[in-house]
């Protein structure tokens, strides 16, 4: 047996879920013929019908679009229990990391699958804090972006171009190396976030400072200017740390997938982590925060939310409710109902007693928790429902909302990166296709070719 077989018996024998063989049968009506499908069972929630070996023996794919009923991988880190808002991270659940824990013991227990001790927890911080800052050069690539550029746009192109920075130093089957490239996307993820911020506003970069915390860096660096001290305010600091651990990790999510499926082909980490970051950019995903602010603005007044719940509910209307719904939840996001809470802390401290928006938002919850529309189909505020309030109280423009998701969530996108490439044998993710076009033809030469002039024309020919 060669030590990969080993490795891969040995991972199979503590990590193997427990398995039905053949407990189901698939018949083909037609034929009468018969394939028989293993079952997995997970620890807890659904198990997964194993379909690995199914098209070589039925030369058929799987068709699922969305993967609504696909589980991709086998993974140790989050659940999720979408019908009744549970949340686990390593089996501990979101309300007590964010009530009782902080990001840095979230960070570990993502990385490493237990709570770290006293002594661990600060080595693992000092680790962290003592790669926050980034290489002079690479500073200069933010000069390079327009002042008035997305900050996402800026966080896809300064995070990618960290691959060119540590790429001989990351061998991904040198764990050590790999810990290290976990430490340091962690450990910069704030300092360019926060860099994207100030050369909008064309101010200094704020050096990191490391006797603060994660949270309190992050805020330092994003309002702090070399002219005045800045405390970071414990309050905020704190609402901020919570902030971040709420999005640390939401398992096979739209970005997390990204990441996986680019490191699946043994791409380096930092250029998969930028990837992660662009599929997050979308509306529909981590984009949701900058998008709720703007649909709070767009209502404006409490005695518009019915004109707006009525377009929620049009089929031939595009509008969608930001900020209500999730593809897992069918059920109060459990972030959500943390989230509310730190948004009245925040406020609260910040003296904003009749925020317009926040009225506007809790009478839209309230108006949509009763609609049937929403009843029907199970729409309940997600996570980014009360983020943007908060972080607009706090004083980040709306186009760092989905930059501060993006810094949290990183350490989950190399948890799952982490946790792919630690299996014995990595299979590059390459999904099937059911495809629909042209049957084989013959090449036509261009003289013989007859288009309409509609077809010749009509941009929405290339495009519909
Ligand atoms: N407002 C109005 N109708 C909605 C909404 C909404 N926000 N979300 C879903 N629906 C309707 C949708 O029209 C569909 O109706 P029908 O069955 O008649 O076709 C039904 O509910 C199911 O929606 P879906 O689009 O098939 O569900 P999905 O699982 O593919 O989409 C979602 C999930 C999050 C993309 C979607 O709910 C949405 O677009 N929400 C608004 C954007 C948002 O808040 N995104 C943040 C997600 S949480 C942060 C994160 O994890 O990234």
């Amino acid at each position: 047996m060669s030590t990969n077989e080993k490795q891969e018996t040995a991972f199979q024998q503590t990590n193997k879920p427990k398995v039905d063989e053949k407990r189901f049968r698939l018949t083909d009506q037609h034929s009468g013929v018969e394939h028989e499908i293993d079952f997995l069972h997970g620890t807890v929630g659904p198990g997964a019908l194993d379909f690995r070996n199914f098209y070589s023996q039925s030369k058929m794919f799987v068709y699922d679009p969305g993967f609504t009923s696909t589980a991709s991988c086998r993974s140790e880190i989050t659940f999720i229990d979408g019908d009744n808002g549970v949340l686990l991270h390593r089996g501990y659940s979101i309300e007590d990391l964010a009530m009782h824990g902080d990001y840095i013991d979230t960070c570990y227990l993502l990385l490493y699958g237990e709570l770290p001790s006293q002594r661990a927890k600060d080595q693992f911080a000092y680790e962290i804090g003592h790669h926050t800052m980034l290489h002079d050069q690479l500073m200069t690539f933010f000069q390079g972006f327009l002042r008035g550029a997305h900050p996402m746009a800026i966080m896809v192109g300064v995070v990618g171009a960290l691959s060119a920075f540590y790429h001989d130093t990351t061998d991904i089957n040198d764990p050590q190396q790999c810990m290290a490239a976990a430490h340091r996307m962690i450990a910069k993820m704030p300092t360019i976030g926060a860099y994207a911020y100030k050369y909008s506003l064309g101010q200094q970069f704020m050096f990191p400072q490391n006797n603060l915390s994660y949270a309190e860096n992050l805020l330092y660096m994003m309002f702090a200017v070399p002219s005045e001290d800045y405390v970071p305010n414990p309050v905020l600091a704190k609402a901020m740390d919570r902030i971040l651990v709420l999005h640390a990790d939401h398992e096979q999510n739209a970005s997390t997938s990204t990441v996986r499926l680019a490191g699946s082909s043994g791409a380096n980490p930092f250029a998969c982590i930028a990837a992660g970051i662009a599929s997050l950019w979308g509306p529909a995903h981590g984009g949701a925060n900058e998008a709720v602010l703007s649909m709070l603005e767009e209502i404006g007044d409490v005695s518009r939310i019915p004109e707006f719940i009525d377009r929620a509910r049009d089929k031939n209307d595009p509008f969608r409710l930001m900020g209500f719904g999730h593809r897992v939840y069918k059920h109060y996001d459990p972030r959500a109902k943390v989230m509310r809470d730190s948004c009245y802390e925040v406020l609260d401290e910040l003296g904003i007693h009749d925020d317009p928006l926040l009225s506007i938002a809790l009478e839209l919850e309230r108006i949509a928790l009763e609609d049937e529309y929403f009843i029907e189909k199970k729409l309940y505020p997600n996570v980014d429902f009360y983020s943007g309030i908060i972080l607009k109280a706090m004083g980040f423009p709306t186009n760092m909302f989905t930059v501060l998701f993006a810094i949290g969530r990183t350490v989950g996108w190399v948890a799952h990166w982490k946790e792919m490439i630690s299996e014995p044998t990595i299979k590059i993710g390459r999904p099937r296709q059911l495809y629909i076009g042209h049957e084989p033809r013959e090449f036509q030469l261009v003289d013989d070719r007859e288009q309409s002039e509609h077809k010749k024309t009509d941009w929405k020919w290339f495009w519909s």
